[in-house]
């Protein structure tokens, strides 16, 4: 019987037991079909979750629960829920913690399926979209991925190696430059690209994928993606147009030659003035927990005291308030050396998670539901938030200009 009325998507988590933290590999598969099940009423996508978030249920002893009545409107009580009357769907891979999808819904979008295989960036994305992302990308076959029109992926950067791959035929299939990349995480991008034939795709990597193993590693990236029949742009864009970071990352975006002919046509927006100030993501009460103990900061002062001698550069780096910092990476955790913030009288301390979040450009609605240190890892490892977007919004522009 349908049920009137409306349930939180809280109470919904709270009986389901959805403990992304605590789930085994074989329960979180379970999560993850559920949760994306339960987004994906209303958009001829649910089909691909419905059997395995039946399973989860029933194994569960689950599935006699009345709030599993799916027809009840859910009240989605996380930050950053599923889109109403979306434009376009796309998917989320190596999705960290999700700027890329805050990103593409504020540009209209729907997010129909999400990989990410770390449990703690699952429970920050979880706690933030409602959804649990599949775990491991390469165990994940490409048929069972949803129609998207967009895919998008931070991929992690792998070399390629020649070794196994021989130019003869196999399979009565000439090899192309796409086997040169079997069993890197690239690989996984290029079997669902050639199997979903998304309209368009935005990869995202670090600034020296370009010079990578002496340029190869690019080369068969663009090579293996025309051969897949997409026209590529692509452009080192700078986070400092958006949040008071310096943070250079490669954006790659390409377009369906079948759709959109040969040659599309596609520009990357310009980047406004450069205005953020490291003063303006700064807390005004930080705990004293994030101030240098005496023993890291006199070893910091005395290991960039060693490099400086032998003429090298290395060491930490004291943020100028009015100006921008150095680009945060996934170790920040460590020591925090990249960007310190001075204190008067006192020894400088590390930025605090949400300073972390700001610098990404993540609004404070971001719920950041784990430890310091793993918070840390998702945003030096993520993107700046709004850069992203304003590279969505000629994405999906040029997406709809057939
Ligand atoms: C550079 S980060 C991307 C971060 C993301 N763009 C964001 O905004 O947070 C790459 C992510 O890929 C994930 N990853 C690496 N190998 C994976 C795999 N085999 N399957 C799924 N995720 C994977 C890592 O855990 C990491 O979070």
């Amino acid at each position: 019987m349908q049920k009137k009325g409306t349930i939180d998507y809280s109470y919904i988590r709270k009986i389901l037991n959805l403990d992304t933290q605590a789930a085994t590999k074989n329960s979180s598969y379970g999560l993850a079909s559920l949760s994306h099940y339960i987004q994906n009423q209303e958009n001829g996508t649910k089909k691909y979750f419905e059997s395995e978030a039946y399973k989860y249920l029933e194994e569960a002893k689950l599935v006699e629960e009345p709030a599993f009545q799916y027809q009840i409107p859910i009240k989605w009580d996380v930050p950053f829920p599923p889109t109403e009357n979306p434009k376009f769907k796309f998917i989320d891979l190596f999705a960290g913690i999700g700027g890329f999808r805050i990103a593409f819904q504020r540009n209209g979008g729907k997010c129909v399926f999400t990989s990410e295989w770390d449990k703690f960036s699952q429970k920050t994305y979880e706690a933030n979209f409602g959804e649990v992302p599949f775990g491991d990308i390469q165990e994940i076959h490409e048929l069972n991925i949803p129609d998207h029109d967009i895919l998008l992926a931070g991929f992690p950067c792998q070399p390629f190696s020649l070794a196994g791959v021989s130019k003869k035929n196999s399979l009565g299939r000439a090899h192309g430059f796409r086997d040169e990349t079997q069993g890197t995480l690239f690989f996984d991008i290029v079997r669902i690209l050639e199997v979903k034939r998304p309209k368009a795709f935005l990869l995202e990597n670090v600034k020296n994928l370009v010079s990578h193993d002496k340029g190869k590693t690019f080369r068969i990236i663009k090579d293996t993606l025309k051969e897949l029949g997409y026209s590529i742009h692509f452009k080192v864009l700078d986070g400092k147009h958006f949040v008071p970071q310096h943070r250079e990352r490669i954006f790659i975006a390409g377009f369906d030659k079948q759709v959109y002919g040969p040659e599309a046509e596609f520009k990357f927006p310009e980047m406004p003035k450069a205005n953020h100030i490291v003063r303006d993501i700064l807390e005004k009460d930080v705990d004293p927990k994030y101030t240098l103990s005496d023993k890291l900061w006199k070893y910091l002062q005395d290991y960039a005291k060693k490099h400086q001698a032998k003429g090298n550069g290395f060491g930490y780096g004291l943020a100028d308030f009015d100006g921008i910092t150095r680009t945060i990476s996934a170790r920040y955790h460590k020591d925090g050396a990249e960007i310190l913030i001075p204190q008067e009288g006192k020894n400088p301390r590390r930025l605090t998670p949400r300073e972390c979040a700001r610098l990404q450009g993540y609004p404070d609605d971001f719920i950041i539901p784990v430890s310091d240190t793993q918070a840390y890892r998702q945003f030096g490892n993520s993107v700046v938030m709004p850069l992203v977007k304003a590279i969505g919004a000629n994405v999906v522009e040029r997406l709809f200009q057939v």
